[in-house]
């Protein structure tokens, strides 16, 4: 599907997001591994969500939706059931990654695949490790590739030092540590989302942590939870840099997730000079939420690497366009990653924003954005890839004339409502 984008005089109103993809994936993957029913209020209902939610019940875990609510029928560590079919993950690497640690510690075999793009991201930095753990995993290019096989069960514990700051990753030996006796240990090089831990904290295990290091005490009794989804920082993320680059805006997303392991791109922002407030912060069940007001803003350039970069990987995308918007340079580095998501997003946004007009050089591992340049409408390519559609959408609220975006039914995958909600916000005068 094709989507035709006009710039906008203004963008105003009061709005929610959709609930957080990464914490409605480990809901109900921990809500199956528990005892008892999981409710989980305000899950994200995304393409990649709803694949969770299938590959769990091809596990033999019941799950009930009813209104906002879902209910996971927990059957505990030991309850799954071998799947009589492929476990599709279709373009979810959260899912696939996640499933992979789980699976690896189950005394029977699972198949695992999905989409082209999921095909062809890396998953040797799962296997390997779960190999250590015990589990036997066979799968394209020597299981760097799916579709996996997994014949698990028998772990033993690991100690291991993650390659790559990666919260899926993390995650998966977490959830395979479940099953493996004594401690499980990680360190990242840095810090990268905790929901997983928090999480795991919440249903009963014992976790230790400090920045960068988690453990885990394996074969623990997990008990159903009470589960608060907050909205999707990440989705409000392209909700934010519209509401800063379109003059006479004003915008505020109420009860998103404020996580700190997840809220580089307030940092960010704030440091570029936008007119951003957080206020009305509380805590739910271990996760921070509250509500973002931005104002249009006069932005200016910066350098974004480093540490920060876990912190706001999936942003980068609109941060770019944020860049565009800025006076002066903006440098991002160290942002390898972007390669290896659902598509080369350093290639994509580079492309997209240069159709558009802008100055922006692809560098090995980021980008380099010269800011302040009009833009003019034009066709965008959307890779298949939701963030590289939506941000391409932000952009072109700024442009002068008509853009066209391909593929921008993929937005479903992590925010279905985002082009309704854009048009909601649209005031023109
Ligand atoms: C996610 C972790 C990140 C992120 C992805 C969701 C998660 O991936 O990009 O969208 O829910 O754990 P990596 O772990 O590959 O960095």
């Amino acid at each position: 599907m094709q989507k035709k984008i006009t710039s906008v005089q203004g963008l105003r109103g009061v709005i929610h997001v959709p609930g957080d993809k990464s914490i409605s994936h480990r809901a109900i993957i921990l809500g199956a591994l528990a005892e008892g029913t999981t409710e989980i209020e305000d899950s994200l209902a995304s393409g990649d969500c709803l694949r969770t939610r299938r590959c769990i019940s091809s596990l033999g875990v019941p799950i009930k939706t009813a209104k906002d609510k879902i209910y996971v029928e927990g059957q505990g560590l030991w309850g799954l059931q071998e799947p009589n079919k492929i476990l599709n993950v279709g373009n979810s690497g959260t899912t696939m990654r996640l499933l992979c640690g789980v699976l690896a510690g189950q005394p029977f075999t699972s198949f695992l695949s999905g989409d082209a793009s999921l095909c062809r991201r890396p998953m040797e930095r799962v296997v390997l490790p779960l190999r250590k753990m015990g589990a036997q995993i066979m799968g394209r290019q020597g299981a760097s590739l799916a579709p996996l096989a997994i014949m698990g069960g028998n772990l033993k514990p690991l100690t291991y030092q993650l390659p790559v700051a990666s919260a899926q990753v993390k995650s998966a030996l977490l959830l395979a540590g479940l099953y493996a006796p004594g401690w499980t240990e990680i360190l990242e090089p840095s810090v990268s989302r905790n929901h997983t831990e928090l999480m795991l904290e919440a249903f009963g295990a014992q976790v230790e942590r400090e920045e960068g290091w988690v453990r885990l005490k394996g074969l623990p009794k997990l008990q159903a939870q009470q589960i608060f989804v907050p909205g999707d920082l990440s989705s409000a993320a392209f909700l934010l840099v519209a509401g800063l680059i379109v003059p006479h805006s004003r915008i505020t997303i109420k009860s998103v997730g404020l996580n700190p392991t997840r809220c580089g791109i307030i940092d960010i922002l704030h440091a570029m000079g936008a007119n951003l407030r957080v206020f009305d912060r509380e805590e739910k069940a271990g996760e921070v939420q509250g509500a973002i007001e931005v104002e249009s803003s006069s932005l200016q350039g910066i350098s974004i690497g480093g540490e920060i970069i876990p912190r706001l990987i999936d942003e980068l995308p609109v941060l770019a366009v944020a860049a565009l918007f800025a006076r002066g340079v903006t440098e991002i580095r160290d942002a390898g990653e972007l390669k290896v998501k659902e598509s080369n997003r350093l290639m994509a946004i580079c492309e997209g924003l240069t159709r558009l007009g802008g100055c922006v050089e692809e560098l090995p591992d980021g980008l380099r954005i010269q800011g302040g340049r009009p833009l003019r409408g034009a066709f965008c390519r959307g890779f298949s890839d939701h963030r590289i559609v939506m941000a391409l959408a932000i952009a072109a609220l700024g442009a002068e004339g008509e853009t066209m975006i391909n593929n921008a039914e993929t937005v479903e995958i992590s925010f279905p409502g985002f082009w309704r909600l854009l048009d909601e916000l649209r005031c023109e005068k």
